[in-house]
């Protein structure tokens, strides 16, 4: 049996999980920061850094001693080494170095995206090829993942990401950081989405045309509009309601009008047929968007898999995993390896 131990500190969860190859998560824990950073309304850098180092250490440890795992134990160390804020990659990076270095175990660098892509492969059985929508704070892309080492971008946005997108709209709905949670709980409460959708009606950038990229910054200047000026004079709960609603409608009806094409892309761009596709990242969270895509997908006969709530936001189980993979084709990296802020998935670099 290989055992992976995995790190995770490239935003503002500090997270460790052990995870075996049998898809078992010996133990795992996330702290999130994100009670720290909400007051100034996104991750300030310098204090992301600062928390993890304060927590990692004794994560580490509590997790080994819940697992019940000595270090000996460990096939290898997997830790998120970019992209993501620097200072907190390096944190983890040093630490699951210094791990291997100790124990003489292979280090494994984990692209953190790679690790979203290939977590739903963790929790279902999910084979190569299939199409992914990674949709979190900092990305939005459709990838075509042929395999661990890879995967092609055949789409992205040319402004804000997704989980961006969200967030921001949330603020200007006077909603606490991050937003996206908060949006999906308030167009829950909309009683009349019909109403909802004609009475604010927002722009579909890039809407039929063609290609698989995105674009949401359009959206969210329409809704500052609307917040400062709505139809009806003020704003009352039932229009915050509304709002949300139109919101996650018109990003839904973005979303599949871009899949489309994805899909058409990807069945071209493959060698064997499409079968399968998942949604990760954070936004992946939001039940109201998966439910529609999933629908979507069944239409061109696509199974569409998310993986549990836990496993949609930053955590250690995906990076231990990714390195499951890596370890099963035999892949590790050098304790040379750079933290890398800026690393790109699924293109030429
Ligand atoms: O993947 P993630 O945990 O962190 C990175 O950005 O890497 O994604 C965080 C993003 C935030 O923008 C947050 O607002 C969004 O995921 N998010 C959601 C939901 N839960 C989290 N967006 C919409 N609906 C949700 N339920
Ligand atoms: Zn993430």
């Amino acid at each position: 049996m290989k055992i992976v131990l995995g790190i995770e500190t490239s935003c503002d969860e500090t997270a460790v999980a052990v995870v075996t190859n049998e898809k078992k998560i010996l133990s795992h824990q996330i702290f999130s920061q994100i009670n720290t950073h909400k007051k100034y309304g996104g991750v300030v850098p310098e204090i992301a850094a600062r928390n993890h180092l304060d927590r990692l250490d004794t994560m580490i440890v509590d997790v080994m001693k819940d697992a019940h795992l000595s270090y000996n134990a460990l096939s290898a160390i997997a830790t998120t080494t970019g992209p993501g804020l620097i200072g907190g990659v390096m944190v983890g990076m040093m630490a699951g170095k210094t791990i291997a270095a100790t124990y003489d175990k292979p280090f494994i660098a984990i692209n953190h995206l790679v690790a979203h892509v290939l977590t739903p492969r963790l929790t279902e059985n999910i084979k190569f090829p299939y199409l992914a929508l990674l949709v979190s704070g900092g990305h939005t892309q459709f990838l075509l993942i042929r395999d661990i080492d890879d995967m092609l971008e055949l789409g992205t946005t040319i402004d804000d990401a997704l989980g961006e997108a969200f967030d921001k709209t949330a603020k200007m709905m006077g909603l606490p950081y991050p937003g996206g949670p908060y949006i999906e709980q308030l167009a829950q409460k909309c009683r009349d989405p019909q109403k909802a959708i004609d009475t604010y009606p927002l722009p579909k950038p890039l809407y039929r045309r063609a290609g698989c990229d995105f674009s949401f910054s359009g959206l969210k200047t329409a809704i500052a509009k609307q917040v400062q000026s709505p139809p009806d004079g003020d704003i009352k709960p039932e229009d915050a309601h509304d709002i949300a609603h139109a919101f996650q409608h018109t990003i839904l009806e973005i979303i599949k009008d871009r899949l489309q094409n994805a899909i058409c892309l990807a069945q071209d761009l493959s060698q064997e047929k499409l079968t399968q596709m998942v949604i990760v990242g954070g936004v992946s969270a939001n039940r109201y968007l998966y439910n529609g895509i999933k629908d979507m997908a069944h239409t061109h006969t696509l199974e569409c898999l998310t993986p549990p709530l836990k496993l949609c936001t930053d955590n250690g189980a995906m990076i231990a995993w990714a390195g499951l993979e890596f370890l099963h084709k035999g892949i590790t990296h050098p304790l040379s390896f750079p933290a890398r802020p800026r690393w790109p998935l699924g293109r030429a670099q």
